[in-house]
């Protein structure tokens, strides 16, 4: 698969992704939204790779917004299949076993901020900006973030913003716990590095397994129940097994990830 609007680097066990529209604040066209869906599709089923850090290239933008370009003019069926598309892709990534930081490295608007939404962990450049300013455009957030950004802040929060159109700053997104982190831009993606390899220390059936239980939590369906099916699952696992016997051991795990 050769990538035009993307950058894909792999690092040890983690693979980066990286936006690469630079001259177009790496707004999310759709020829970059079905790039998307490929390098994660790729990058979940490789088994060398173990975690994902998506970012945006150059220091001025993660990404900012669908590219309104393509809005011009369309047709409702159209305006479907671009939200369907858009939906279908970060549900993906969402829904992923291997854990996925968004290293927030600017502007993340519209799309650009509901594609970190997606991401399972988000830490940004203290000189990011964030919002969802599709109102000042006529238009509502189309790729999720309607939802994603209430489940995460709050409804009051998610109304202000979504309303008001208003970007807020790294320091008001860690505070409202948009963001995990706020990190100097140079020391972004060594942060986002340390972070993940934190998480991929720990045993990648037991992670996969996590981040399906605590995505449960926020689905229609009973996540409570889920969670008692996945916790069930891991007793059925050797990582499980290796990593109680280790702690009763006294020795570090040897995880194999199933
Ligand atoms: N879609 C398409 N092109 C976009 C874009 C988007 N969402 N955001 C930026 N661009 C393009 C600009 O049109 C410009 O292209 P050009 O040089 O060919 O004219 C280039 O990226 C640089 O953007 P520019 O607006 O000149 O940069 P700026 O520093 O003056 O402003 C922003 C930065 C982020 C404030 C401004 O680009 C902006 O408001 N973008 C749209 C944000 C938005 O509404 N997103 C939601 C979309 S649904």
């Amino acid at each position: 698969m050769i990538f035009n609007n993307l950058l894909i680097e792999q690092k040890g066990r983690i693979q980066y992704i990286i936006l690469n529209r630079e001259s177009k604040l790496n707004a999310l066209n759709n020829q970059t939204i079905n790039e998307l869906y490929h390098a994660f599709e790729m990058a979940f089923a490789n088994p060398s790779i173990d975690g994902i850090i998506m970012t945006g290239a150059g220091t001025k933008a993660f990404a900012a917004g669908a590219d309104i370009a393509e809005f011009n003019g369309i047709e409702t069926d159209k305006a479907t299949e671009i939200a369907k598309l858009g939906h279908k892709v970060f549900e993906m990534i969402e829904n992923g076993t291997k854990p996925v930081i968004a290293a927030i490295n600017g502007f993340a608007l519209g799309g650009g901020l509901e594609l970190a939404l997606a991401c399972h962990i988000r830490i940004a450049a203290e000189t990011a900006k964030m919002g969802l300013p599709e109102v000042s455009l006529g238009l509502i957030p189309g790729y999720g973030g309607t939802q994603r950004l209430t489940k995460l802040v709050g409804k009051g929060k998610a109304m202000e913003m979504i309303l008001t159109a208003d970007m807020i700053t790294a320091t008001d997104a860690l505070q409202v716990g948009l963001v995990n982190k706020i990190v100097a831009q140079e020391d972004l993606l060594k942060y986002a590095e340390d972070l993940l390899n934190k998480i991929l220390i720990r045993s990648p059936m037991a992670i996969g397994y996590a981040i399906a239980a605590i995505n449960a939590a926020e689905k229609q369906t009973n996540g409570f129940e889920e969670e008692i099916t996945l916790f069930t699952k891991c007793f059925n696992t050797n990582d499980t097994k290796e990593g109680i016997a280790a702690f009763l051991g006294k020795r570090k795990p040897d995880f194999k990830g199933n």
